[in-house]
């Protein structure tokens, strides 16, 4: 049954400090023991908390994002002693990228216990663990005093959210409340890697970069599904359309001189334009709307604008959208891997 709330309220943590004596805190994390769902913030994107012992809690979950029921949820924990609850066996790999990253942006699919409901894990046999590096999550986390299961505070196939108002434009009158903890620090979700196989494999790629893994594992594999698009993803949630503004989206690599041939084509039929760019290029593009994601010069600051960016670029009442491209290394996999989503495949190149 889904539950409306009449209101979902705001509550406002601004100051980091003795936050386990926060009073918003304090209600949040009751809250959650208690079944409720509520918004918090994590340093990668902002999340939508439940009590992942609580098969009720996580229904509420699915029903307010609207989101498939077989695409599993990550659980958050706030010490390495929770564990023992969601995980029966812990690979050596797994140890080793926990001692290197938590608390952190990256994500371990473990094998699951009896304990852990196939409604967090979508039926599977193992289930997503994570550690974030957020005060706020952390604190809400203990005062909860359970693990608590959260996927971005988005509606499904709507760009995460990097900000409360975001969360409140998407889930207001859906879940509880939110946590105010103003903007997240990477802006792009956690990596999740697979740690069941014999060689680790990043299954999405997110905060902690494909190069930082091998620095500590040796070789790291990536999901062929990733790569190309003959491949069904294992990690159950990119197979669904994602990140996506209503206007259509074509990514274009190539010149600027490029791009102006793609606009003038499209404002030819009549269409109204939008472009984001990069600040670098903003004057130097004409179409009806140019908006730009940041300095081209820092691909971390790319990332943490990117959601709020396809955001803006949902407003600008333009037809049909254009983005620029970025290099795939380091973090700009993930900022690519999300684009890629956000436009359905659509990608021009220049010769
Ligand atoms: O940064 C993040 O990871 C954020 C914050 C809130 O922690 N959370 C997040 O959750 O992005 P969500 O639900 O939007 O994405 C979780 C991803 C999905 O693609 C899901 O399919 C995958 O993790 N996943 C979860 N459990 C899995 C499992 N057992 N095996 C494979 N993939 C799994
Ligand atoms: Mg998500």
């Amino acid at each position: 049954m889904f539950v409306d709330y009449k209101q979902t309220e705001v509550l406002v943590v601004d100051k980091w400090i003795s936050l386990e004596e926060d009073e918003n805190i304090q209600k949040a994390g009751m809250w959650i023991s208690c079944g409720e769902v509520v918004a918090l913030p994590t340093e990668t994107v902002y999340g939508l908390g439940g009590n992942a012992n609580s098969e009720e809690a996580i229904e509420k979950i699915f029903l307010a994002k609207g989101r498939p029921s077989d695409n599993p949820l990550i659980v958050h924990i706030s010490e390495r002693k929770q564990l023992s609850e969601l995980v029966s066996h812990i690979p050596l790999i797994a140890e080793k990228f926990m001692n290197a990253f938590w608390p952190g942006p990256l994500t371990l699919i473990l094998p699951k216990t009896e304990q852990v409901s196939e409604k967090v894990t979508g039926g599977l046999s193992t289930v997503a663990v994570r550690m974030p590096d957020h005060p706020v999550a952390q604190a809400v986390i203990k005062a909860a005093g359970v693990p608590v299961a959260a996927p971005s505070a988005n509606r499904s196939g709507r760009p995460s959210p990097t900000t409360a108002e975001h969360v409140r434009h998407d889930l207001d009158g859906r879940i509880a409340g939110i946590i105010d903890g103003g903007p997240t620090g990477y802006g792009l979700e956690s990596t999740v890697v697979d740690c069941t196989r014999d060689v680790p494999m990043i299954l999405r790629p997110g905060g902690v970069t494909r190069e930082e893994l091998e620095e500590v594992a040796g070789v790291v594999e990536v999901d062929p599904a990733l790569i190309s698009d003959n491949e069904v993803p294992r990690s159950p949630g990119l197979k669904y359309r994602h990140y996506a503004p209503d206007a259509p989206l074509t990514l274009v690599e190539g010149s600027t001189a490029f791009l102006q041939e793609k606009i003038k084509e499209v404002e030819e039929e009549g269409l109204k334009t939008g472009v984001i760019t990069v600040d670098e290029l903003i004057q130097e593009i004409h179409a009806d709307h140019v908006i730009s994601y940041g300095s081209n010069d820092d691909i971390k600051e790319v990332a943490a604008k990117l959601y709020d960016t396809l955001r803006r670029a949902d407003k600008l009442e333009a037809d049909v959208l254009f983005s620029v491209t970025f290099p795939k290394e380091g973090v700009g996999a993930a900022v690519m891997n999300r684009l890629e989503k956000a436009a359905g495949g659509r990608i021009i190149k220049e010769e």
